[in-house]
């Protein structure tokens, strides 16, 4: 498959008739991910790290952005930068540590020294080798295009051709709002992450997350430990976890926001097993009430496409993603707080984020299976197609009045966190940027 048209006709998407498909090949076929890099993770804006794990100058993070690997540093001005993880000289992998802080990256090929702005300031044993006038910026590190941070969340681009970043964030910037002013300090990533390796295309990891649809099904294990453990401890307080979001009817909703973003909220049956619930007092002088209830009384959760996740359900969950192979990926994990944070509610949120969000946990484990066998079951071609359209009867169009309440304008809304609207953004997005062509 080579033109934009052929990827185009692997989402059908006709409203007028009711219809919304995807036919399974975008999962397995490898020509699909060889542009999806082109097309969708070396055009757009692609989430990079959170201001607090690089805090001091010089300090860094190596991660990679699609298939590209990439060096963020703060560099000696304090500003944030992001350079091809590739040495100037002969394009050894510079930084080979995922972490750490540098005066200089010194290459562990040939031993030219880079400083943090990328810049060659050494090239070992000059004189023995170039004429004296040899200028050795030519070796200097190539930065990317684009470097924007919104609220402590710093993302790149590859290419210089985006909107600014609260642009492309869109209705997912309020949200990421509401996250951060809640907090008496800044947010910063809990110490510590787990990365791992799932036998699966990335977009089934991808489309995992905004369907709260399988919760219930594939989460009753937790549910129901959850309860077992519970009612033998007799757990008190914040030490609980809130298992009514799988186990009862609430109030809930979902937005297709743009650009491919997700947006869904569910009621907090039991507010009060959630850290910030200790912080209603002083929470209630800062806030209109409809925004409290937003901060207080609902789990949120948002996808900014292609490749982060922000979550306040069980605990709160930063996760990053990107693809291996066309029938592979890996993902990495962190749980995200506000700075000085009690110990208890730190305790309390730690020991939820392991419960659910670890692969060693209750849920992860789940949702990993589901989407390995659903990329096995994507090759049964007799079964090429499959629906996105749950919901379609509940959704309007713009803003509903949860959404207004934080000034949110999604391009739809609806009833329910369990309909598929979102998906259908994440969908239609897929295929704007694939028929953009190459
Ligand atoms: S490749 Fe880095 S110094 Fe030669
Ligand atoms: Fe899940």
């Amino acid at each position: 498959m080579s033109s934009h048209h052929a990827y185009a006709n692997l989402i059908d998407d006709r409203p007028q008739d009711g219809v919304f498909r995807i036919n399974r090949r975008i999962y397995n076929d490898p020509a699909v991910l060889e542009a999806e890099y082109e097309r969708i993770f070396e055009r757009t804006w692609l989430f990079l790290c959170h201001d607090s794990q690089i805090p001091n100058l010089g300090d860094f993070i190596a991660t990679w952005m699609g298939r590209q690997p990439v060096i963020v540093v703060r560099n000696g001005d304090g500003e944030i930068g992001c350079f091809i993880n590739s040495c100037g000289h002969r394009g050894a992998l510079l930084v080979t540590r995922r972490t750490g802080n540098v005066s200089t990256f010194d290459c562990p090929y040939h031993g030219f020294c880079f400083d943090t702005k990328g810049k060659c300031v050494s090239a070992r044993n000059r004189q023995s080798g170039w004429k004296d006038d040899f200028d050795i910026a030519r070796f200097n590190l190539r930065g990317v295009a684009k470097v924007a941070s919104y609220r402590g969340f710093v993302f790149g681009s590859l290419t210089e051709d985006v909107a600014d970043l609260e642009t492309f964030l869109a209705g997912t910037a309020r949200l990421i709002d509401l996250f951060v002013e809640p907090a008496p300090a800044e947010l910063e990533i809990v110490p510590g992450f787990c990365t791992y390796i799932s036998n699966c295309n990335w977009k089934l990891m991808h489309e995992n997350g905004p369907d709260a649809y399988h919760a219930p099904v594939v989460h009753r294990n937790f549910a129901e430990t959850i309860a077992n453990r519970e009612a033998r401890d007799g757990l008190q307080g914040m030490a609980k976890t809130e298992r009514g979001r799988l186990t009862a009817r609430i109030e809930s909703g979902s937005y297709e926001v743009g650009n491919g973003h997700t947006i869904f909220w569910h009621e907090r049956i039991d507010p009060s097993v959630y850290p910030i619930y200790e912080h209603r007092e002083e929470l209630s002088k800062r806030f209109w009430p409809a925004q409290l209830e937003w901060i207080i009384g609902r789990g949120r959760h948002i996808t900014v496409f292609p490749n982060l996740l922000l979550n306040d359900l069980a605990s709160s969950h930063l996760r990053t993603y990107r693809p291996l192979g066309v029938n592979r990926m890996e993902t990495t994990i962190w749980c995200i707080a506000p700075k000085g944070e009690p110990p208890a509610e730190r305790a309390a949120r730690l020991r939820k984020f392991e419960d659910f969000f670890l692969p060693s946990g209750m849920s992860t484990p789940d949702d990993i299976a589901l989407c390995e066998e659903a990329h096995i079951a994507s090759f049964g071609k007799h079964a090429g197609w499959f629906e996105l359209t749950r919901g379609d009867a509940f959704r309007s169009d713009g803003p509903d009045d949860a959404a207004k309440a934080i000034g949110m304008e999604p391009l739809a809304s609806t009833t329910s966190w369990d309909h598929e609207l979102t998906l259908q953004g994440v969908y239609r997005q897929w295929r704007r940027m694939m028929q953009a062509g190459g």
